[in-house]
């Protein structure tokens, strides 16, 4: 098979494509494919190869030697918020996979959608009718309430969560553009450059004490933080993968962090990875979903029918993720269209090939999931909501790499399954109490630099349904 390649007119000295990929993200990436399988692209100064077909990006993905985690997304990450599982290079990468998955096992995860169920009714159960919503910002607040209570069962106070969401969403909105920005104009005494470096300060102070706390305690609470603290990596070196054995850094890295477990850096990056992975993604996912919804009443009528049908305006829970198959589907539509985290990068180890192209080692290459999802011929219509191109039986048609909301391979979400089960639940406990309307005053263009894809102010006008009498599933 052979691929095209081509490089995408319009870049700007200096600043490159960074104006369409700010102005308007989801039009931009959607545009790719129509260059060529392979697109050069300029991220600012750097300049970075987009795969925009499912079998380059699918290669990108699952060849995370080569493709390793680095250039100006992951070098920015990694100097703010630690080198955690989701921004370590390679050759530290399974080493701190085995020790987090445990704290995704599914038995956990049953645990952690307790809490879900908890919030999602808190949150509807506050709404009033006639009242209007700031929708990703009330949504915003209760994903990171969930992650928070997932991480540490621990009671938090009002204040506690106060100063940790301003915190967490400081760090998030800067780490993006951060990308764009030369490093000396980000070390300026600047009041948004004090602002990031106190807000990552008191994370790092917050975590470390709960740490500490915790070891304290010495018990497990069920929660992600003890799960983080238990595991312990039974993998001998000589079981574990040949390449990841033979490679000395990888060694003298597993020495200097202690082996087998994780040590308190260790854990705090972790922690802190997780806030800034489980917070805006699955707001952004839900919010997308709401205000795709509003513009397809014929899905709404459906979605309408499954939750009421399950749940009878009852808040979901868990163990009926599985009972609402078209929910699920709604979110992976949703996720497509806008993919909450749209643009990493990537740079390669030493030289190779893709499609068709010479890559020296050293180069950027973006993971830009939107290039190929909505890539005309690889969809039908790429740019329309359709919750059915979901169906299992034409799911399974969809070559690998054509949804890559989650990404792929060995570094694919570790969170996957609690964000799916979280958006799956939030979405049907909303629709199925509420019906909400976009009111005057939103803006709905994505914005762009910030870690999670989000509408700038999505305003929806609350009413409420009673699913027990609504007939057609307007009401
Ligand atoms: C709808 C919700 C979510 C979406 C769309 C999403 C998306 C992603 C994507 C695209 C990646 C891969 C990035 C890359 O390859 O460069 C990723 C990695 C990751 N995500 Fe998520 N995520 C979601 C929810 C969560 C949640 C709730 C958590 C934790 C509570 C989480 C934890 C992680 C972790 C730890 C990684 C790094 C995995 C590794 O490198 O081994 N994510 N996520």
């Amino acid at each position: 098979m052979s691929y095209t390649t081509a490089v995408t007119p319009g870049a700007l000295p200096l600043i490159g494509h960074a104006w369409p990929l700010m102005r308007r993200p989801m039009r931009f990436a959607g545009s790719l494919s129509g260059h060529g399988d392979l697109v050069e692209v300029r991220l600012g100064p750097v300049r970075a190869y987009v795969p925009c077909h499912p079998d380059l990006l699918w290669q990108v993905l699952t060849d995370d030697r080569t493709f390793d985690k680095g250039g100006p997304f992951f070098d920015r990450v990694r100097s703010t918020i630690g080198n955690g599982v989701g921004s370590c290079p390679y050759h530290q990468h399974r080493r701190q996979r085995r020790l987090i998955q445990p704290s995704f096992h599914p038995e956990r995860l049953e645990r952690y959608a307790t809490v879900m169920e908890q919030e999602a009714a808190a949150l509807t159960d506050d709404w009033e009718d006639g009242q209007v919503v700031d929708v990703y910002r009330a949504l915003y607040g209760t994903a990171l309430r969930t992650v928070l209570r997932s991480l540490f069962a621990t009671q938090f106070d009002a204040e506690a969560v106060a100063g940790f969401r301003e915190s967490v969403e400081t760090v998030l909105n800067q780490l993006t553009a951060r990308m764009f920005l030369p490093r000396t104009l980000q070390r300026l005494p600047l009041p948004v450059n004090r602002r990031f470096d106190r807000a990552v300060a008191d994370l790092r102070r917050g975590i470390e004490d709960l740490v500490a706390e915790y070891r304290r305690g010495g018990t497990d609470r069920g929660d992600l933080l003890s799960a983080l603290i238990a595991a312990r990596d039974e993998t001998a070196p000589d079981e574990a993968a040949p390449d990841e054995a033979a490679s000395d850094e990888a060694a003298s890295d597993e020495a200097a962090s202690g082996g087998g477990s994780l040590g308190d850096t260790e854990i705090h990056d972790q922690v802190l990875t997780m806030l800034a992975a489980g917070s805006d993604s699955v707001a952004a996912a839900v919010s997308w979903a709401l205000y795709l919804l509003d513009r397809s009443p014929e899905v709404l009528t459906r979605l309408h029918r499954e939750v009421d049908t399950v749940l009878g305006g009852r808040p979901a829970n868990g163990g009926e993720v599985p009972d609402l198959p078209y929910t699920g589907q709604v979110i992976t539509e949703a996720l497509r269209l806008y993919p909450p985290g749209w643009l990493f990068t990537r740079v390669t180890t030493e030289r190779t090939e893709l499609g068709g192209h010479q890559l020296p080692p050293g180069t950027t290459v973006a993971f830009c999931a939107p290039a190929v999802h909505r890539r005309a011929g690889l969809y039908d219509r790429p740019d329309a909501f359709d919750p059915d191109r979901w169906l299992p039986e034409r799911a399974r048609a969809l070559p690998k790499g054509a949804f890559a909301a989650f990404g792929g391979g060995a570094r694919k979400c570790a969170g996957d399954a609690f964000g799916r089960t979280e958006s799956t639940l939030l979405l049907a406990t909303i629709v199925g109490r509420w019906r909400l309307r976009r009111a005057p005053g939103s803006d709905v263009r994505p914005v762009a630099l910030s870690t999670a894809l989000r509408p700038r102010r999505l305003l929806m006008e609350i009413s409420a349904r009673d699913a027990r009498t609504a007939e057609d599933g307007q009401s």
